[in-house]
Formats: structure tokens, sequence, C-alpha cells
């Protein structure tokens, strides 16, 4: 089966037609820069092409920074905020005539590094992270997913955590990979305080040179954590699960 996984992120838009039940890409990611302000009818003009660029004709399973309720976005912190409210999955369904489930990116995230990556042989809690423009988190238990958890926005020193520990944070404020780690440490520990897992996975673009940072942010904590195995792609693998369970 086939199936078109879309991942947006408050950057980049990215998808890639997915196989199952290998998980494997067939082919290489498209990369389209998210449109600014990102209404809903710019981003729907990106999935558009997104589709005609991969002459995809099948279910889409879309992964979306913010939270999502039976397709209805909760809230889109690095989106327009014109999508608070409206249903995504019917946005994307009458302009393409296509079937589309949209989840929280980082819970699609969460479910491909579980089935395929780092968090498949751990059977306990398992909390993935991601860290991008925002933080997104993933938490599963028993290998079953608790939704919309948003832990990146815990308060850290008295912000939300994204604006301070996010690989976007770092870029912007020009920090070393040694001063950004010190900053997901605190945030790291902060989440292992509430949750106690078993196993944390860090993803996101900066999972692909954890060696830089990873060491530093660990330091300390009682929970074992590793980076992610999908790297930047578990957003597109498992954006296209979330359409795949749903046949
Ligand atoms: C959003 C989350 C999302 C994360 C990563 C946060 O700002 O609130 O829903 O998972 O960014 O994109």
């Amino acid at each position: 089966m086939k199936v078109l996984g879309i991942d947006i992120g408050g950057t980049g838009i990215k998808g890639a037609p997915v196989e199952f039940p290998s998980g494997h890409m067939l082919a290489e990611h498209l990369h389209l820069p998210t449109p600014q302000p990102a209404t809903p009818r710019a981003v729907t003009v990106v999935i558009q092409r997104m589709i005609r660029h991969f002459q995809f004709a099948g279910p889409v399973g879309v992964g979306f920074p913010g939270v999502i309720r039976n397709g209805v976005v909760g809230t889109a912190a690095n989106l327009s905020s014109d999508w608070v409210g409206k249903n995504a999955d019917q946005i994307f369904k009458r302009a393409t005539r296509l079937p589309f489930r949209v989840i929280n990116d980082a819970d699609a995230a969460g479910l491909a590094e579980v089935r395929y990556g780092a968090g498949k042989k751990e059977k306990g809690t398992v909390v993935l992270i991601t860290l991008g423009t925002g933080i997104g988190s993933a938490v599963f238990t028993r290998g079953v997913l608790i939704p919309n958890t948003e832990l990146g926005h815990l308060p850290l020193h008295g912000k939300d955590a994204e604006k301070t520990a996010s690989a976007k944070a770092r870029e912007k404020h020009d920090w070393s990979w040694k001063k950004w780690s010190k900053r997901v440490r605190e945030y790291l520990l902060l989440v292992e305080s509430l949750i106690n897992p078993d196993l944390m996975i860090v993803g996101g673009g900066v999972s692909r040179r954890s060696e830089k940072w990873l060491p530093y942010a660990s330091k300390g904590l009682r929970t074992k954590v590793v980076p992610a195995k999908l790297y930047n792609e578990a957003g597109i693998v498992g954006a296209a699960m979330a359409a795949e369970s749903r046949r």
C-alpha cells in the first residue's frame, strides 16, 4: 500500500510517498518552504503542489505543528492563527479530492520511531522530543500514543521552553552547540521529572548531528536518551502511518 506522507513545519513542508508495511520512502522527499504567513489557503497551495509533483492519487497523511483533534486544529504556535478551529482534514480533502488524515507532527514522528526506529524494542514509556522551529513531544506507553502532549510549551526559567531550547533558538541567538545543549539538558531534566519514562528519543533536523550536543544534553539524566534513527524523515513516515492505519 502507498500513502503520501507530508510533514508541515514552521520553516519547511516536506513530503514523499511511503510504502507499507515496510515504511520505506519510495522517492527522495520534496522540500518546499512554508509560506509566510502560513494561512490555510497558502499551505493548501503547497500541499496541492506536493501532490502534483508526485502525481499522487491515494490516501495522504499529514503531520501538523499544533494540537489536532479529529482533524480540527486546536493550536498553531508557528503557523498563522487563522488555522485555529478549522478542520484541516476537510480543507485539504476539498482542495485535492483525496482522503486526508492530519495529526500532530511530533506524534507522527513518534509513531515512526516507535514502529521502525529508535523506540522499536522499548515496551515501557517512551517520550520523543523533536527540536526544530518549535519543540514537539510524543508520549507512548506499551506502544500506545497519548496524543497532543505539547511538552514543548512547558515553562523553563519562566519562559515557553521552545523559545529557549528549540533548534531555532540556537540559530536565532547564534549559540554554540555547548551553550544550547545546556538549555536542552535543563529541558530534558524537566520532562524526565514529570514523566519518568524508560526511554527518551530526541529528533528533529539536529538529531543528524547528535554527537555535537547530545552527550552534554543527556548528562546526569537517569533515563536512556538516544537520537532518532529516522532523523528528520520520521515526520514523513509517521504522517503516512496515520493515514495508513485509517484504511
Ligand atoms: C507546537 C506543537 C508541535 C511543535 C513542533 C509546537 O510549537 O505547539 O504542536 O508539535 O511545535 O512542531
